[in-house]
């Protein structure tokens, strides 16, 4: 299966049933094919490094996530969840997974690379105009509609989960928290407590049973508050205040939000999730509709470029 007269890259050597040499690792930036580069940051299950296709010179971005920590963790059904979930996912605004390798120790995940990184980092120098906040917003409810109506729900959509491409574009990315319908209990609501305490819907605090559409509806609320506003809605350095601000629903806009939006910011971080505006509302709302064009999804198709194309999420870890 190898070709001598090239590297073998990681998927050959996973395709041939091989593990990786220490060789290939220790002392090398090359990775398989790839050419490791810097480290772009740590997510909540592992480290994610910039690197580069040798042959092709694509950029992309590694997720390394150890498996010794998802068995210790109890978390092989997650993981498998993840990438089942991610391999789902074809959307402009979703960061792609192009492909999966393992070591004995552990997963490597190759992403689709934002060029742009975190959206977190330029609101952080301030916040969005009001159109700005309205294009991102947009980009956001498209990518959370298109995954909703495929019954995939993020759970933790935060600044930190937003990254820019090359054209300053939206690309939503880490799915480790997110939950499928098929995980969903008899009674139709998902039960974990996850997220992120600031983005965290009021029904998840008060521990009922919750809906994941909602949920992300939550979320994109605060996103829209801190995208004009420039810092959180409900905010407290005691979480339990915190909490209970989150609890109460109130907050108070900055004097420069037009009424339209207000509107909206209400109906979207209403504490009821019954009453709560849903997506196809969203969509229909005039200040959202401005200039909206919905996008049309990455036409679908059958990954080839897998370790294998007849990878089995369940032939691991180990
Ligand atoms: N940071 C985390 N994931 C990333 C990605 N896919 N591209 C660029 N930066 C990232």
């Amino acid at each position: 299966i190898l070709d001598n007269s090239s590297y073998p890259s990681l998927s050959d050597v996973a395709a041939a049933g091989g593990e990786i040499t220490p060789a290939e690792l220790v002392n090398s930036n090359l990775f398989g094919k790839y050419e490791l580069g810097k480290l772009l940051g740590c997510g909540a299950f592992g480290k994610v490094y910039h690197a580069r296709d040798i042959n092709t010179g694509q950029n992309v971005a590694i997720k390394v996530v150890s498996k010794q920590r998802i068995l210790k963790g109890g978390l092989t059904a997650h993981v498998k969840r993840e990438i089942s979930i991610m391999r789902r996912l074809h959307h402009p605004h979703i960061v792609r997974l192009y492909e999966i390798l393992a070591t004995k120790t552990k997963i490597y995940f190759v992403l689709e690379f934002a060029k742009g990184g975190e959206l977190f980092a330029k609101l952080s120098k301030g916040r969005f105009s009001e159109d700005l906040s309205r294009r991102y917003f947009q980009q956001l409810i498209s990518a959370v509609g298109y995954c909703h109506s495929r019954g995939v729900y993020h759970r933790d959509l935060k600044p930190e989960n937003l990254l820019l491409d090359e054209n300053w574009d939206l690309k939503v990315t880490d799915f480790g928290l997110s939950a499928v319908t098929d995980q969903i209990r008899p009674d139709g609501l998902l039960h974990t407590l996850c997220g992120t305490p600031a983005y965290v819907a009021p029904e998840i605090l008060a521990k009922k049973g919750y809906d994941g559409a909602k949920v992300d509806v939550w979320s994109c609320g605060i996103i829209l508050f801190v995208f004009n506003a420039g810092y959180l809605p409900f905010n407290d350095t005691n979480l339990m205040t915190m909490y209970r601000k989150i609890y109460k629903g109130e907050f108070r806009c900055p004097k420069w939000t037009s009424p339209q939006l207000k509107r909206l910011l209400t109906r979207l971080l209403d504490t009821n999730p019954v009453t709560r505006i849903t997506i196809e509302e969203i969509k229909d709302d005039p200040w959202f509709q401005k200039g909206y064009q919905e996008v049309k999804p990455d036409h679908e198709f059958e990954f080839k470029s897998w370790s294998g194309s007849d990878f089995d999420p369940d032939s691991f870890p180990g």
